[in-house]
């Protein structure tokens, strides 16, 4: 038994199907990544492990099906959730946004906030600013500790790189490893940048037009015109 199994998942939204028999496996303790180009369907299947779309198919954490839960039964059960973009209060401060994810793992809040400023320790030193005046590498970090808040056995990252510039991209990669390896969290990423993905994470899946096109670890897929007709077309 793996990890994390999604098996044969379609996700709708209305009668449009965003995801068509998508299956991926996880092993405890590794990291993954999607990718895919816009429109792929990777946010599509982060929010329907979450919960938060009709979907068919199957979805199983350690053996057990999350289909027809609610997010924040998910989100108890050892899920943790950064959802690409818009997802902070603007004009809360960095610290009270990172209390708005403890909502369900109260008795560790004091642990979970000393693990996100070990972590970030920017985010330590700006505890008051309000995120709206953040810049966008520190809200990624924000987002991150928000999730880390749920105390997540599962770690799902939608695109943590979308706009930052290579050098907090590295730091994001090293902050990520870390939830891995100190941890022991399992890790769900999707990118649009592949190379980030290929240093980051042990197996791709490459997802186009909300099909699974090519999957396997990074060197097979280093030279797999796949991976890049994901981009960029046949
Ligand atoms: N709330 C929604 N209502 C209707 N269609 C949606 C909704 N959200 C996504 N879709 C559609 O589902 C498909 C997959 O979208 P999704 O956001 O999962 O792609 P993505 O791979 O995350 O793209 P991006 O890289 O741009 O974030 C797209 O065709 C999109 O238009
Ligand atoms: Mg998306």
């Amino acid at each position: 038994m793996n990890f994390l199994e999604v098996n044969n998942l379609c996700a709708f939204y209305g009668k449009a199907q965003a995801l068509h028999n998508v299956s991926v496996d996880v092993k405890a303790g590794e990291i993954i990544a999607i990718v895919g180009a816009n429109g792929a369907g990777k946010s599509t299947l982060l929010d329907s492990i979450m919960g938060l779309t009709t979907v068919t198919g199957d979805i199983r954490m350690e053996g057990k099906s999350l289909v027809g839960l609610g997010s924040a039964a998910i989100v108890s059960g050892g899920v943790g959730y950064a959802p690409e973009r818009f997802n902070l209060f603007p004009y809360m401060s960095v610290q009270d946004n990172l209390l708005v994810g403890a909502f369900t793992a109260r008795s560790d809040i004091e642990r979970n906030l000393a693990t996100v400023h070990q972590l970030f320790p920017r985010l330590e030193e700006r505890k008051n600013q309000e995120t709206s005046t953040q810049s966008g590498g520190e809200r990624q970090m924000v987002s991150l500790g928000r999730a880390l808040m749920t105390s997540p056995r599962l770690l799902l990252v939608d695109e943590p790189t979308i706009g930052l510039a290579p050098k907090v991209c590295s730091e994001i990669a090293v902050a990520l490893r870390k939830m891995r390896d100190d941890l022991g969290a399992t890790i769900v990423i999707t990118e649009q940048n592949a190379n980030f993905a290929m240093t980051l994470a042990e197996r791709l899946y490459v997802l186009e037009s909300g099909v699974v096109k090519a999957q396997g670890t990074v060197d097979e897929l280093r030279n797999d015109t796949r991976l890049t007709e994901a981009y960029f077309g046949h």
